[in-house]
């Protein structure tokens, strides 16, 4: 399987990071492909609801006008069958860097092969997940018709421990 993930941290060596690698690892070894994108180190601008991907019969349909670095995610994202959100929780929801890449996938609509996903999140407190949880539920789950593959989540001195990150992630991908 194609496994897409947006890791959406700035911090290269952080506690993202670290769930990323682990859950990387873990795919690698059964047999998955990854593709890592870490999206604050691309120049990912936000949606101009410019309406240019939905002109019906125009020849730029799931193209998006700007032409930034998402137009190296797009490729990416119709070819993965799975999904993973990865980023440390701000303000009680994602990243900014990581919603602006979630919100230039209005472009596509929904990507070709897309068929799972997955939700990782590291935070400073417990019970600070609602927020990013309802938008993955919501966005991903529901409207795109994705299967739950697992939501991760490790705060504070959990997030010192990778195993337990391998073990969830390992375990929802057996399927
Ligand atoms: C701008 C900003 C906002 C944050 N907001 C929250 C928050 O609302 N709740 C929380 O528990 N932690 C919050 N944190 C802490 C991070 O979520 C936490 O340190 C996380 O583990 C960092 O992950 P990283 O190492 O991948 O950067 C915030 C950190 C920053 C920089």
């Amino acid at each position: 399987m194609k496994i897409l993930v947006l890791n959406g941290s700035p911090r290269t060596g952080g506690h993202t990071a670290a769930m990323v690698e682990a859950f990387t690892r873990g795919a690698q070894e059964n047999g998955h492909q990854v593709d890592v994108v870490n999206v604050c180190q691309k120049k990912i601008a936000g949606c101009l609801a410019c309406e240019y991907c939905h002109e019906k019969h125009s020849g730029h349909e799931r193209q998006c006008v700007q032409q930034d670095d998402m137009q190296e995610v797009y490729p990416l994202l119709d070819e993965a069958q799975m999904i993973v959100l990865a980023s440390p929780v701000y303000h009680h929801s994602f990243s900014g860097q990581l919603q602006c890449a979630i919100n230039r996938i209005y472009a596509l609509d929904k990507p070709k092969h897309l068929k799972k996903a997955s939700l990782m999140l590291t935070s400073g407190s417990d019970h600070v997940y609602d927020g990013a949880i309802y938008e993955y539920q919501h966005s991903f789950l529901n409207y795109l018709h994705l299967e739950d593959m697992g939501i991760f989540t490790a705060h504070d001195e959990q997030n010192r421990s990778l195993e337990d990150a391998l073990y969830q992630f390992r375990k929802s991908l057996r399927a």
